[in-house]
């Protein structure tokens, strides 16, 4: 019978997740189609439960549900120490969550940086993006700052985390850019239709910082035009991680490996065909 995988979010209509998952069961010939639905965070515990009652076989979770979704399943180890999940697998019977963004960026980090362990990462953000990829860089050495527009926010996150401070999104900022190794933006600032939205411009970064912005649409971001004006050699857009941290899901689900170039060829084709009509 077909496997049905899917996304759920709020919104979720623009998700690049099924055109993704789609093209890679294309790829393997596997009978199976991953959906998006609208769900509410009142109607998150009736559609997890309803999913396993259909028989679907997995799910990811998006936007505003991450964290609200660890009540209504059995959570990794891992996930549960962030706090959020943004992947569901039904195969054994019980629900069980995972959140696999932190792996995702993990992965792009990997690629792009020699050693993590001892660098300093400015990340901005605090929400459950932030929790993800704080987790993983913390656990391997980096010293992480967390800068947030609401500071409260920042200073529980870091409190979690083993080596980590807080800041706000002022004065601040400026030493803390100037002192950083590497530049993350988890939050949504810049993404589609705020185009024209930054947290920082070039004269504040300088070209021996990595840029990384989690935000895919647009692929160029403002951040990172600015992170190119500022002559910043290594520039890591959010393609990469939705792509790994769906390969991620992926695996889970399938317990196959998952063609992954085929994966970032559908995302990037979906988004440049998507700038030309919208
Ligand atoms: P997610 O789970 O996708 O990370 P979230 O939990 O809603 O989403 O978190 C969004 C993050 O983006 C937060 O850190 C938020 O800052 P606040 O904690 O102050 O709300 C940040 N954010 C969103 N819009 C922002 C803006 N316009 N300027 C600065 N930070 C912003």
């Amino acid at each position: 019978m077909k496997k049905i995988y899917a996304i759920i979010g709020d919104p979720v209509a623009h998700s690049l997740s099924p055109v993704m998952h789609n093209a890679a069961f294309d790829k393997l010939g596997m009978d199976a189609v991953y959906l998006a639905f609208r769900v509410s965070k009142g109607e998150l515990g009736d559609a997890i439960r309803g999913a396993k009652s259909l028989g679907i076989a997995g799910l990811n979770v998006t936007i505003p549900l991450k964290e609200k979704a660890l009540f209504f399943v059995d959570a990794e180890k891992v996930a549960k120490k962030i706090g959020a999940i943004n992947t569901i697998d039904f195969s054994s019977g019980t629900p069980i969550g995972y959140n696999t963004d932190g792996i995702g960026s993990q992965r792009v980090l990997k690629e792009t940086v020699d050693e993590i362990k001892g660098k300093k990462v400015l990340i901005f953000g605090a929400g459950g993006a932030a929790k993800a990829i704080s987790f993983y860089l913390d656990a391997e050495g980096a010293r992480v700052t967390i800068a947030n527009r609401t500071k409260k926010r920042a200073a529980q996150l870091a409190s979690k985390l083993r080596n980590a401070s807080a800041i706000g999104l002022d004065t601040e900022l400026k030493k803390h850019i100037k002192d950083s190794d590497i530049l993350i933006n988890a939050t949504s600032v810049g993404m589609h239709p705020h185009e024209d939205a930054t947290l920082v411009n070039a004269n504040l970064m300088h070209p021996d910082l990595v840029v990384f912005d989690i935000v895919y649409n647009p692929v160029e971001t403002k951040l990172l035009r600015e992170a190119k004006r500022a002559g910043v050699k290594k520039i890591v857009d959010g393609v990469k991680m939705l792509v790994y941290q769906g390969a991620a899901s992926f695996r889970i689900w399938t317990k196959g490996e998952p063609p992954i170039k085929v994966m970032e060829k559908a995302v990037r084709g979906a988004l440049s065909s998507s700038k030309s009509t919208d």
